[in-house]
């Protein structure tokens, strides 16, 4: 049973296979947080709490004459309230019609639902009836009539469990949200270290790991999207946990726009997790009767380690978030124009792109930037998704049906949020613009952003992009977002309801997707916010691959991908392989490389393949011949971290069946050393009792024919899973600087003779 009450003593225990979370009522009807971790019994874990009088901790009312050990301060709470006795970062901050900022929230009741909770107009995990149930946990304020129900959402199989809120004005007076976090979480000890992914334009997803202090510590956006410089990813783990070991649990924000996750360590050692909407550009009105749900956080937790926690979450995003024709369809082998070209192009040479990559096996050709209104560099042209014929030399149409005529798929770059200054959209409705009137708004890249927030903005553009759409044989769609957003007011929206502009905005997105993906489900849709600056679990409801960043660099691409395999599957990070030397760092690497980076993701070519040889062209035949072999490993595959791009001197990961029939393990040199320390992989995923088979990838053993490798086996050596679990194998050394290898072991029945 997944969810356990205890009517009697008003506990709730919610199990997943391997983790136990529980709340209880106590009896001053204060909905107490009361354990999360590792699977254990239904028991009352309240019992074994400390409470001790903590001076200038002050104590509720109704209790505090008798007792000065219970304090609001120091409690473990469900969702914890600004403005009455908890001096912690809270969930929930309200102003109420007196202008007094302060709730209190009480214990009313529950129910149990079938199956998993939605959330209208906001993405959620979905599963059938039979592999989730949702327990909906009611409080109120006793003195302004709001009600708060919290949202659990529990996919055992998964050790999932999310949560989210509503929020419901039951009175009669105004209410304003001033902060309403999603999840508020708290331990009553431990000593914690959290795990979170910071970045910029073109790199995105570096590695940090803190210990929680004394204080606050938090990570977040307000920039409109969940942005390049904090992913609203976050690990929270015992000191010392590793990949294998150690207590580890993973929150992902399921929201595409302003975020803010903190952490505070308090006065007694305890600490508080909080994640929500960013509160600074926040303020929400709910009349009498309105209700405002908040979005969802998916928890996990995992006793073995960050490892675990990373495949749970991979997990639930591939099966439970990412949705439509594509989720597990093989998603065909793209080459995108972008760094071929850039703005510099003409139909003829979009074709001879096409006919050239058709030969060398990829499946889809993907037009970028450039083919539209006035766009000749990035000022101007954003809004007037009309193809350039001028430039195409033929209509849309005629250009999408000869590539399509050579056996090719056809994929178009859309920016529909954007919009230029120098524009007919603008000129024809200049209060489309996001901005504050009478200021002139900051340009980004040179351009400004669309209100999304307005219903005729989003109707217009989805029939615009539609009509776009429906006339031509397009396959694949990258839906770019080139800027943050600032000037944040809308012109349709009252004084007073200013704040609601940025939430307002990314339902606005999210109505527009829903619409557009409903409308054309057999395209696959690719989200891009310049590289990653909208890369999370929220977009990937509705578009199942995200570009990872502007960055091509293979080397570059080693920790942003390692970052991001802490939150998110291979199966949703597009990858390309580009030409050398680099464009972002100057930097060359072998083919072999890119192609194993790439590999690490939905895989495809950015380069203009006119310029290769014919040894590069055979050898990407044979790196596509290899993804395609390998597609179902890599995209469905357990992701397993075997060493970090941030020490030692070799990136290498492995993803291995789950029933460990087989594993690919992709090494990567990025630091080249003279004689080196061997390299030795352990490999996880496989059964002990079975016999396994290694092999040097195709694509990778040309290279040195006749020889035996300096290495610690030899290709089609016999290995038992025991030990190459217990011992592992040394990686070939470098031969080339920023070597890459690729080894994939298989078992094989019996002694594999
Ligand atoms: C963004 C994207 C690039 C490319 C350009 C086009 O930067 O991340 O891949 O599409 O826009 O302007």
């Amino acid at each position: 049973m997944a969810i356990k009450i205890d009517d009697q003593h008003r506990i709730f225990t919610l199990h997943t296979q391997n983790s136990t979370y529980q709340m209880k009522a106590d009896a001053q009807n204060v909905l107490l947080h009361t354990y999360y971790g590792e699977k254990t019994d239904d028991s009352d874990k309240a019992l074994l709490f400390y409470q001790a009088d903590r001076g200038f901790s002050g104590n509720p009312y109704e209790i505090g004459k008798r007792d000065r050990t219970y304090s609001m301060d120091s409690l473990l709470q469900e969702y914890s309230c600004f403005g009455t006795g908890d001096y912690r970062i809270t969930s929930l901050r309200v102003q109420n019609n007196d202008g007094s900022q302060a709730a209190e929230l009480r214990y009313t009741g529950y129910r149990v639902q079938k199956g998993k909770y939605a959330i209208p107009g906001l993405p959620a995990v979905y599963a059938n009836e039979g592999e989730a149930k949702t327990l909906v946990i009611r409080l109120a304020d006793p003195y302004s009539c709001m009600e708060v129900e919290l949202y659990y959402g529990i996919l055992d199989e998964m050790d999932v469990i999310t949560r989210a809120v509503k929020i419901t004005n039951q009175g009669t007076k105004d209410i304003i949200l001033k902060k309403a976090a999603s999840m508020n979480l708290d331990w009553e000890y431990g000593d914690f270290e959290w795990l979170s992914f910071y970045g910029r334009h073109s790199m995105e997803m570096n590695f940090q790991r803190e210990g929680i202090h004394h204080g606050i510590q938090a990570i977040g956006s307000v920039r409109g999207t969940s942005s390049h410089q904090y992913n609203p990813f976050i690990i929270l783990c015992e000191k010392g946990a590793d990949e294998i070991m150690g207590s580890c649990y993973g929150f992902s924000f399921v929201y595409s726009g302003e975020f803010l996750i903190e952490a505070e360590r308090d006065q007694i050692d305890r600490t508080r997790l909080i994640c929500g909407i960013h509160p600074d550009n926040f303020s929400w009105t709910l009349h009498g009767g309105d209700t405002l749900w908040l979005p969802e956080v998916i928890m996990t937790h995992s006793g073995s380690g960050l490892g675990k926690v990373s495949r749970n979450i991979h997990k639930v995003i591939r099966e439970h978030i990412c949705r439509g024709e594509w989720k597990d369809k093989q998603r065909p082998v793209l080459i995108n124009n972008w760094e071929a070209t850039y703005f510099n192009f003409t139909g003829e040479k979009l074709i001879a792109i096409a006919k050239e990559a058709k030969k060398l096996g990829i499946e889809l050709f993907v037009m970028d930037d450039g083919w539209f209104g006035k766009r000749e560099d990035d000022s101007s042209g954003l809004g007037d998704w009309f193809p350039n014929e001028k430039k195409l030399g033929c209509t849309l149409k005629e250009l999408a049906e000869c590539i399509v005529a050579e056996g090719i798929q056809f994929g178009i770059w859309l920016e529909p949020e954007g919009i230029s200054e120098d524009s007919d959209l603008y000129r024809r409705h200049p209060d489309w613009v996001v901005g504050i009137p009478g200021r002139k708004p900051c340009l980004s890249r040179g351009q400004w952003i669309l209100d999304f927030s307005r219903k005729d903005v989003q109707d217009y553009i989805i029939e615009r992009i539609s009509e776009l759409l429906g006339g031509i044989p397009v396959t694949y769609v990258k839906w770019d977002c080139n800027r943050a957003i600032c000037d944040k007011f809308s012109r349709v929206l009252d004084s007073g309801r200013q704040g609601e502009f940025s939430h307002r905005y990314v339902l606005g997105l999210y109505r527009v997707l829903e619409e557009l993906t409903e409308k054309f489900p057999g395209i696959l849709f690719e989200g891009c916010g310049g590289g990653g600056g909208r890369f999370d679990a929220g977009l990937l409801y509705y578009i199942p691959q995200i570009w990872g960043s502007d960055t091509t660099d293979a080397i570059e691409r080693l920790s942003i991908q390692y970052g991001a395999s802490f939150g998110y599957p291979v199966s949703v990070m597009g990858t390309h392989v580009s030409t050398v030397p680099n464009h972002q760092t100057g930097r060359v690497t072998p083919l072999s490389t890119r192609g194993c980076m790439a590999m690490a993701g939905t895989f495809g070519y950015e380069l203009d393949i006119s310029k290769l040889t014919q040894e590069e062209k055979a050898e990407i035949r044979e790196q596509i011949s290899t993804f395609k072999k390998h597609y179902t490993l890599i995209q469905h595959g357990d992701y397993y971290r075997i060493s970090s791009p941030l020490e030692g001197t070799c990136t290498v990961w492995e993803i291995a069946d789950p029933s460990g029939v087989e594993t690919l393990v992709s090494a990567v040199y990025h630091h080249v050393q003279a004689n080196p320390v061997p390299v030795r992989v352990k490999v996880q995923g496989l059964k002990d009792e079975a016999n396994y088979q290694l092999f040097l990838n195709e694509n990778f053993k040309e290279k040195y024919p006749g020889k035996r490798l300096p290495y610690g086996f030899a290709s089609g050596e016999v290995i038992s899973g025991a030990s190459l679990r217990q011992f592992g194998f040394v990686v070939p050394e470098a031969v080339n600087g920023f070597q890459a290898w690729q080894i994939y072991i298989k078992e094989c029945s019996h002694s594999c003779e």
